[in-house]
């Protein structure tokens, strides 16, 4: 039997670094995903086939010595061959549609999709168990991760969400395109989360008070996206892009590529944890092409929907 699962790409909205320290972030799927495919086998080890490399591991040895990359995948395999007592090996195929490294939660996604992909060769479980099951994964990576990566992947469309885990997806679907533009620069989300840990150690009330104004900005944020006030919504992500260069998780090129679309789009900010990655910037059919216009002639760049999926299973 092959099992398969796939998880979509994440953008966050607003709220990426201030969620770690307890406050909400919006988040949203986007249609590029990730698919994983798994199959037991008789050799008695894991491997894995990515377009990041190749692995083949012992499926007793320490899930910790296993590359960064291959980490959360191995931990999974040897999780679930452990706790069906299974004599088998697993072998797994990963997919994906869009870059690694680069603020669209590829990491998270991949973890969902090996979590829903690799329990579904042992049994059937709900979306909240495989949830559990990629944040440990995430955990092996990135310690501090605060779970919304992989809670956007599990459920799809637009979330609310905060770090205590608690979860509500908005009942409307906001009409709007977002254009999403990579750097090119590959960031690491631990160290930044790091380096952002390190700014609030150090600045403590400007910190204190940037996590306030984050929060109030969140809400009239919720606000806008339930009126679709396109306008409203662009003005606090560019608002909220400024206090992410207050804690240091911009650059220059983050910031010359949002001047390119800063007359053209609603507003636009970086996604995820910064120091590189992508930007996104809101537009609608009045604006896209011209949005993406300013971005295409220098950057990688496209047009995403939003994916009101989420986590899908499959078996064959
Ligand atoms: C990374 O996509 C989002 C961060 O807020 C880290 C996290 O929430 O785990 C930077």
């Amino acid at each position: 039997m092959k099992s398969t699962a796939s998880a979509p790409a994440k953008i966050i909205l607003f709220g990426e670094h201030f969620i770690v320290y307890g406050g909400k972030a919006i988040l949203c799927s986007i249609n590029k995903r990730i698919t994983v495919e798994s199959e037991l086998t008789k050799t008695g080890q894991i491997e894995i086939e990515s377009s990041l490399g190749k692995l083949k591991t012992s499926k007793s040895g320490a899930y910790k010595n296993a590359d960064l990359v291959f980490r959360p995948i191995v931990y999974i395999a040897q999780r679930m061959l452990e706790k069906f007592h299974s004599e088998s090996g697993i072998k797994i195929i990963v997919r994906a549609e869009f870059p690694s490294g680069v603020g669209l939660g590829s990491s998270s996604a991949c973890c969902v999709a090996a979590a829903g992909s690799i329990s579904g060769l042992f049994e059937n479980n709900t979306k909240e168990e495989i949830l559990k099951l990629s944040i440990d994964a995430e955990r092996t990576i990135f310690e501090n991760t605060s779970g919304a990566d992989c809670t956007a992947c599990v459920y799809g469309g637009i979330l609310e969400y905060n770090k205590d885990g608690h979860v509500k997806k908005l009942e409307f679907v906001p009409k709007f395109d977002l254009v999403v533009a990579n750097s090119g620069i590959i960031h690491s989300t631990s160290k930044v989360v790091s380096m952002v840990r390190q700014f609030k150690d150090e600045r403590h009330e400007v910190f204190s008070s940037l996590c306030t104004q984050e929060a109030s900005l969140i809400e009239e944020a919720l606000n806008a996206l339930q009126k679709n006030d396109l306008t409203k919504i662009g003005k606090l992500m560019t608002q909220n892009q400024e206090f992410l260069e207050k804690i240091g998780v911009s650059n220059d090129t983050l910031g010359s590529m949002i001047s390119l679309v800063k007359d053209v789009s609603y507003g636009a900010k970086i996604t995820g944890a910064g120091d590189g990655g992508c930007i996104i910037a809101l537009a609608d059919k009045t604006n896209l092409d011209r949005t993406l216009g300013a971005l295409a002639k220098k950057y990688e760049c496209f047009s995403a929907k939003i994916d009101m999926i989420g986590l899908e299973q499959s078996s064959t």
